[in-house]
């Protein structure tokens, strides 16, 4: 068929000839920011993710030097060394890893150089240096010089327009590596080519937040979803009483706006029917569960109810192309996951049948985690903050600085 246009029109890794790997300095861009207990990474998954890449150019005989950043350093510190990476990448890759002791200079320098054919480097926080945020043209040109070849496969990282993202790349054959590019064919392809019904679900505490995202999809699906604290914006703006749930007074003109655009292009907008009320998100139960009609006034909306679960079978039971950003209630209280954990469940459903779901979005992703449900979706999002923006319909600065096709 056609191709989506949302296709990524950019040199991937695989356009790479042999003798552009071969014996070559490869610097690859990861997104490496692990969650960190301790010391000990908890979870992996954006190292596992990265893996075909970083085999692909072993394979090939390429010299690899990766890049990362890890959390929001103000500095050089060790608390943001890559060390716990270094080792969990030697484990999963099952051979040496090694940490560079710096992110560019002399040491470094004579350490990439001194790389034999298929040998793993793994260089230090790249944000240990400010010029990385601020997209440095001499840091970047620093960073590229290490290299004959950039591969960016930091996807969860696109968003950003930092010189190890976008700078490095006018320096080099800047082409995509596998992660990054299925992020953006899988998702791309559900935006603007998309099996019917497309149903988006949205969920998360703020309106303010998903307006773009909302705004985007508004115009793509058949039905669209809310879930999440912004349930109660969206019924105030209907004049129903919330009780103490979590409103955005601001947002109330948006959310009317919202509905009757969604009217108005024949989209079916799905509110829930029941709520379950407490007295606080930190509540060990909840006290009822109502009508959204029926919210009391000294109570707060904290998932959804029984009724609205079993609506979004029906609402979901013939989609094709499903996407999920937000949680449906405050799911890190055991007591009030019932919502999202039903969802994820309906969706790995629908996947089982043939739909095209994909979860994007750190909350909803870390949910799915949470309840081993992740291998049951068709695309789980690596990005948090980049899935955000390329379902906004925003282009990325990671991937807009790659080579042209
Ligand atoms: C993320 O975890 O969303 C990415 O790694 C980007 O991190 P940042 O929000 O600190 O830029």
């Amino acid at each position: 068929g056609p191709m989506p246009a949302t296709a990524l029109s950019k040199r991937s890794i695989e356009d790479l000839s042999q003798d552009e790997l071969a014996n070559k300095r490869v610097l690859v861009r990861a997104d490496f920011n692990v969650p960190l207990k301790d010391g000990q990474i908890t979870d992996d998954t954006r190292i596992r993710a990265t893996l075909p890449t970083i085999r692909y150019l072993i394979d090939r005989n390429a010299k690899v030097i990766l890049a990362s950043h890890l959390g929001r350093p103000k500095g050089k510190s060790p608390e943001t060394s890559l060390a716990p990476v270094a080792k969990r990448l030697s484990e999963l890759l099952g051979r040496e890893v090694k940490l560079a002791p710096d992110v560019i200079g002399d040491e470094v320098t004579s350490l990439v150089h001194g790389m034999k054919a298929g040998d793993v480097v793994l260089l230090e926080n790249v944000r240990w240096y400010p010029e990385e945020e601020k997209n440095d043209p001499e840091f970047a040109k620093q960073l590229a010089e290490l290299a004959e070849v950039y591969v960016n496969d930091a996807f969860g990282t696109a968003h950003r327009a930092h010189a190890s993202t976008a700078g490095v790349a006018k320096h080099l054959p800047a082409v995509a590596g596998f992660l990054l590019h299925k992020e953006i064919d899988v998702m791309g392809k559900a935006l603007e080519a998309p099996e019917r019904p497309f149903v988006a679900i949205i969920g998360g505490s703020k309106v303010s937040s998903k307006i773009g995202v909302l705004k985007n999809l508004i115009d793509k699906v058949d039905r669209l979803v809310i879930g999440g604290g912004m349930i109660f914006t969206f019924l105030k703006a209907q004049g129903l009483e919330v009780g103490k749930s979590l409103v955005e007074d601001d947002k109330l003109d948006l959310a009317r706006d919202l509905m009757k655009r969604a009217k108005e292009k024949g989209v079916e907008f799905v509110l829930p029917l029941d709520i379950l009320v407490a007295k606080s998100i930190t509540s060990e139960v909840a006290e009822d569960t109502v009508d959204i009609a029926a919210i009391p006034a000294d109570l707060m909306g904290v998932d959804v109810g029984p009724l609205t679960i079993d609506r979004l079978k029906q609402v979901l039971g013939d989609a094709k192309t499903v996407i999920w950003n937000g949680p449906m209630g405050v799911f890190e209280n055991p007591a009030f996951a019932e919502g999202t954990r039903a969802v994820a469940q309906i969706l790995a459903d629908r996947t089982a049948h043939g739909a095209i779901t994909i979860v994007g979005g750190g909350d909803s992703v870390a949910a799915v985690e949470s309840m081993g449900l992740a291998d049951k979706f068709t695309h789980v999002s690596t990005g948090g903050g980049a899935s955000l923006e390329f379902l906004e319909g925003l282009e990325l600065p990671g991937v807009a600085a790659l080579s042209a096709k």
